[in-house]
């Protein structure tokens, strides 16, 4: 160990630089069943909307440019209004070009042009799914064997009729998923549901016309690369796991703050506010990949019990835990936004504080925050380890100083891992610092991330659901946060908040009650 240089001696010369480096070493894959992707058909009801544009079409494409689309692949678009598939084409360039992780050359632009097609029509009239079938055929005999996906970019309310009429033109059946028979799958968008009822209404309904191994509900968190890297890093290091309870960890937090707004989605927003938008879905399904417990293999089935499992030992919130551990907050100018009402109480703005009975987690608090119109856009898993037993550093002083160990895992941007512990800072007193270790994948393995769509949607074309959720955690979320949204419906008491800023005071006092604060949010 080097000594601690004493005044009088002259200082050592300067050592040599050694630049602070992350690499990666890229060691195999782990999941060599996985399967190429089935040369399918997928119809996308909704094409003309929103996430067709922004989304799914820039996916596909970027799926095509890494060859690992299957051939031939084929892409139905199914809207409203009359349109060639050429205009169809057309009308998705610009999005795709200003949405696509690579760019748009002209040659790959006219490859995916010819894997388009469009059928124009109402979703309530048998014309649309009579053309529909002819172009499903048709692609049938270019070669992809009778494999479909549909994709359900619409409004919820209209899924039942889609579903009729798809059964009713013989395009689905309900059947358990044969390896080498044609498949028939369902990928269906949140919102799942509004509430617990009417998700279980929606999942009967479903049900009544798919297979559980046919439904796909998407939630596009799963896709990103950092959310399925809690699994690899729990579960691939041996240095983890024996920390990963409530021996050794202090509290979590989940934090998915946004610093745009609601985007001109008035209306849906009005009836969704943010705790079905992303803590319902989004937030709780992070929170299970970092709780759930080691699973029996790395099969669909396996992974999605323990997820389910641990929502199940999530203590269910009742009218004291609301009242005391969950705060809503509202930017300022929401209410001015078009389709809202100028009284609103939606929150755009939530914490919450879930506990987790299980032997693991007993006592460790988990806290959730989402929010529009934050300081900053970031998403991320905090790991609060325990502070150390202070007898060891004899100063008083030292509860303030030695803070304790944090395992950030940074799910965007700038995807990655950090850990920050303490360090002795040179010199001859025990001076302590913070050090801040981070990893991020642009540093470690120089390979661009794609995009949650991408990998989503090429899992479904290969019939892996392990990234999606099973009916069974969807209607564990809707019980867990249901009284929240009870009494939050019921009693007007949402906090106004600034934009740009970390949101309401009462989300700090909440956490702070309890002796823990959030991580700062930063204006960018
Ligand atoms: C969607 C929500 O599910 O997720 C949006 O409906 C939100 O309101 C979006 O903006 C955030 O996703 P991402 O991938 O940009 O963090």
């Amino acid at each position: 160990m080097t000594e601690p240089r004493h005044p009088d001696r002259p200082a050592a010369p300067p050592a040599p630089t050694v630049a602070s480096s992350v690499t990666g070493e890229i060691l195999g894959d782990l999941t060599t069943k996985r399967r190429r992707p089935d040369p399918t058909a997928i119809v996308i009801f909704g094409a003309t909307g929103d996430l067709a544009g922004r989304k799914l079409a820039p996916a596909l494409f970027n799926i095509m440019l890494d060859n690992a689309m299957a051939e031939p692949t084929l892409i139905i678009g199914v809207s409203r209004g009359e349109l060639t598939a050429q205009q169809f084409a057309d009308q998705l360039s610009p999005r795709v070009t200003e949405f696509s992780r690579q760019k748009v050359e002209p040659a790959a632009w006219t490859k995916f042009a010819s894997t388009l097609d469009f059928v124009g029509g109402e979703f309530d009239k048998d014309a649309t799914y009579t053309a529909l079938k002819a172009k499903l055929d048709a692609a049938a005999a270019k070669g992809t064997r009778g494999n479909r996906v549909f994709y359900l970019s619409t409004p919820p309310a209209v899924f039942p009729l889609i579903l009729q009429k798809l059964q009713q033109h013989a395009l689905i059946e309900r059947a358990v998923q044969q390896p080498g028979k044609p498949s028939c799958r369902v990928i269906v968008e949140k919102p799942f549901g509004r509430d617990l009822a009417t998700a279980r209404q929606l999942n009967e309904m479903i049900g009544s016309y798919l297979h559980e191994s046919q439904i796909y509900r998407i939630d596009h968190y799963l896709g990103k690369e950092t959310v399925q890297n809690i699994l690899v890093l729990r579960f691939g290091n041996s240095i983890f796991e024996p920390l990963w309870n409530r021996n050794h960890i202090d509290y979590v937090e989940i934090t998915a703050a946004e610093s745009i707004g609601i985007e001109g989605r008035g209306a849906f927003y009005e009836a969704t506010g943010v705790v079905r938008d992303i803590i319902q879905n989004h937030l709780l399904q992070v929170m299970s990949l970092v709780t759930m417990e080691v699973p029996a293999s790395f099969a669909a089935d396996d992974i999605r019990d323990e997820k389910s499992q641990v929502l199940r030992s999530v203590r269910n919130l009742d009218l004291n835990d609301v009242a005391n551990h969950c705060v809503r907050g509202q930017y300022r100018g929401y209410r001015d936004e078009d389709g809202v009402a100028h009284d609103s109480q939606t929150p755009t703005y939530a914490a919450m504080r879930f506990m987790i009975d299980s032997w693991r987690w007993q006592g460790v608090p988990f806290y959730l925050r989402a929010g529009k119109k934050l300081a900053e856009r970031l998403t991320e898993v905090n790991i609060h380890f325990r502070a150390v037993p202070l007898v060891l550093f004899k100063e008083e002083a030292a509860g303030s100083v030695l803070q304790p160990a944090v395992l950030t895992l940074r799910i965007q941007p700038h995807e990655g891992i950090s850990l920050r512990f303490v360090a002795k800072v040179p010199g001859e007193n025990i001076n302590v610092g913070n050090v801040l270790m981070t990893m991020t994948y642009a540093d470690a393995f120089k390979r661009p991330i794609s995009e949650a769509y991408e990998r989503l949607l090429l899992d479904c074309m290969r019939g892996d659901a392990t990234l999606f959720n099973r009916r069974d955690s969807v209607d564990r979320a809707w019980e867990l946060i249901q009284p929240v949204l009870q009494i939050w419906e019921a009693t007007p008491g949402v906090h106004l908040y600034d934009p740009g800023s970390v949101g309401p005071p009462a989300a700090d006092e909440m956490i702070g009650r309890d002796g823990h604060s959030w991580r700062e949010l930063v204006r960018g």
